[in-house]
């Protein structure tokens, strides 16, 4: 018999939840993940992976968490924008949102609309060792308006191959998004 792997997920974001939820049901048996809802502060830092790395360390510290936990930053990258939003893409969608940044992008064609998204995950096993990181990412585009009725944040304007990542299934996502890839890190990881 094998042994089922727990692992907690610290995160108040249901949508990342449902994803990656949907991703250990469907390509790791052995692990069960849990979610730990709990909104810890988020520092603003320059790179995505420090600001993960952070936020885990912040857990350790000030949480007692008997079992391994992971949590996880993401960013969309604008290279016509210098990589805006960038690490400040939460404050970005609560601000300005999807329209401000199509407004943003208004006139620019062809390659010149790129967008990369970023996962880090951040792995603590114990409260001796170092946070692990995995990192995804996922090359696409961003949309001439917003399309699609699924998903979050900016999915309605990142476009992989012709479709909005809210004009897919969450199984369609997962396969080949920053999330998905990085999960699927950590998921070979922990097995
Ligand atoms: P955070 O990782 O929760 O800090 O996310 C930063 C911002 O990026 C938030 O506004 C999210 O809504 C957005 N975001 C994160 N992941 C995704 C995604 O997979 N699709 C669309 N937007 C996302």
């Amino acid at each position: 018999m094998r042994l089922r792997k727990e692992i907690i997920f610290i995160t108040t974001n249901a949508h990342k939840v449902e994803e990656i939820m949907d991703l250990a049901y469907a390509e790791a048996e052995d692990i069960t993940i849990e979610q730990l809802e709990y909104d810890y502060p988020e520092r603003q830092l320059d790179a995505i992976e420090e600001v993960a790395r952070a936020s885990a360390n912040y857990i350790m510290e000030n949480m007692e968490i008997k079992k391994p936990f992971f949590i996880e930053d993401s960013g969309m990258f604008i290279p016509v924008l210098n990589g805006f939003p960038g690490p400040f893409s939460a404050f970005v969608f609560k601000t300005i949102g999807n329209e401000g940044l199509l407004k943003l992008m208004g006139g620019k064609r062809g390659d010149a609309r790129r967008a990369t998204f970023k996962t880090v995950v951040a792995l603590c096993e114990t409260s001796e060792k170092e946070p692990i990181l995995f990192v995804g990412t996922v090359e696409g585009k961003i949309a001439n308006a917003m399309r699609g009725e699924g998903g979050f944040g900016f999915d309605p304007i990142f476009e992989y191959k012709g479709a909005t990542f809210a004009e897919m299934s969450t199984e369609a996502k997962n396969k080949v998004s920053h999330r998905g890839k990085a999960f699927r890190k950590l998921l070979n990881y922990i097995a």
